[in-house]
């Protein structure tokens, strides 16, 4: 069975002695699960793994997202998003052509698909290809986040809710992209949720990132300052683990309590093609 390796940062640890063949045993997803709860990043180092297998590995753990982007799926596997600067034809992607825009905004602080009302339990992203400098991930610990923020604020964010709305983020991108239809407004309407999570363990932490668009019966300015305050302290405290990805990397994050970002690189010059599966959360 596998076995966790904590790593000398904040979060993370290496997965050790997986083996796609172990996907189907009995407590696999439950041991998975277990190490994702407690280190919130798992790293897989090592052999290739197959689109199919990455599936099998993401339906282990529950039901996968369907991403809204229909251009973005992977022709033989729907569930499977593909992040990658280059396009159908096999070139290299412009700089403010859309697809470079979109993961441009992956670049702010964020957890996948909080945006929906059942949102994200994890996120598994897989890199086929890495650039030669950049586009690591960081990773923020949401848990030690909200123990930074002084006792009267830990005890105030409780009480609060979020808003998160596709139509918020799309529209904040630092490229601009183009608005939602109707029909897509209709299927991602804004949601709440509450700030402050309380996971199955007992444990505590922020959620929040930009897709959130405002605190509940306050003004956005007030919100997105109060969020950018919280942000900025990310970075300046030992709770950020910096994934310096390498081909065939698999990185599973725990979207109930992290944040990350996509460090810049050279978006139009530099290739990066990675895969992307998403569970979905269970309601709690
Ligand atoms: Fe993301």
């Amino acid at each position: 069975m596998i076995a966790f390796e904590a790593m000398k940062a904040p979060l993370g640890a290496f997965v050790q002695g997986f083996d796609p063949a172990l996907i189907e045993a009995a407590d696999f997803a439950d041991v998975l699960a277990d190490g994702l709860l407690a280190h919130s990043v798992l790293v897989f180092r090592g052999a290739e793994i197959s689109a199919a297998d990455l599936v099998r590995l993401g339906r282990a753990f529950g039901e996968l997202e369907i991403l809204p982007e229909p251009d973005k799926r992977h022709l033989d596997h729907p569930e499977i998003f593909n992040l990658s600067n280059v396009g159908p034809d096999g070139q290299l992607v412009g700089f403010d052509d859309p697809q470079a825009v979109f993961l441009r905004g992956t670049q702010r602080w964020h957890t996948d698909s909080s945006f929906r009302q059942v949102p994200a339990l994890c996120t598994m992203l897989y890199a086929v290809q890495v650039p030669t400098r950049g586009g690591q991930t960081q990773f923020a610990d949401m848990r030690k986040a909200l123990t930074l923020l002084p006792p009267e604020d830990q005890e105030e964010v409780a009480t609060l809710r979020l808003v998160h709305s596709y139509e918020y983020s799309r529209a904040n991108n630092p490229g601009r992209m183009d608005p939602m239809t109707d029909d897509e407004r209709a299927k991602y309407p804004p949601v709440e949720h509450p700030w402050v999570r309380t996971h199955s363990d007992g444990t505590k932490s922020l959620y929040m990132g930009g897709h959130a668009s405002h605190i509940v019966d306050r003004d956005e300015s007030e919100s997105q300052q109060w969020f950018a305050e919280i942000e900025a302290q990310l970075s300046a405290h030992d709770v950020v683990y910096e994934h310096q990805w390498q081909a065939n990397d698999l990185v599973v994050w725990d979207n109930r309590t992290t944040l990350h970002r996509l460090l810049a690189y050279d978006i139009a010059n530099d290739r990066r093609i990675m895969r992307r599966i998403t569970v979905a959360g269970r309601g709690g």
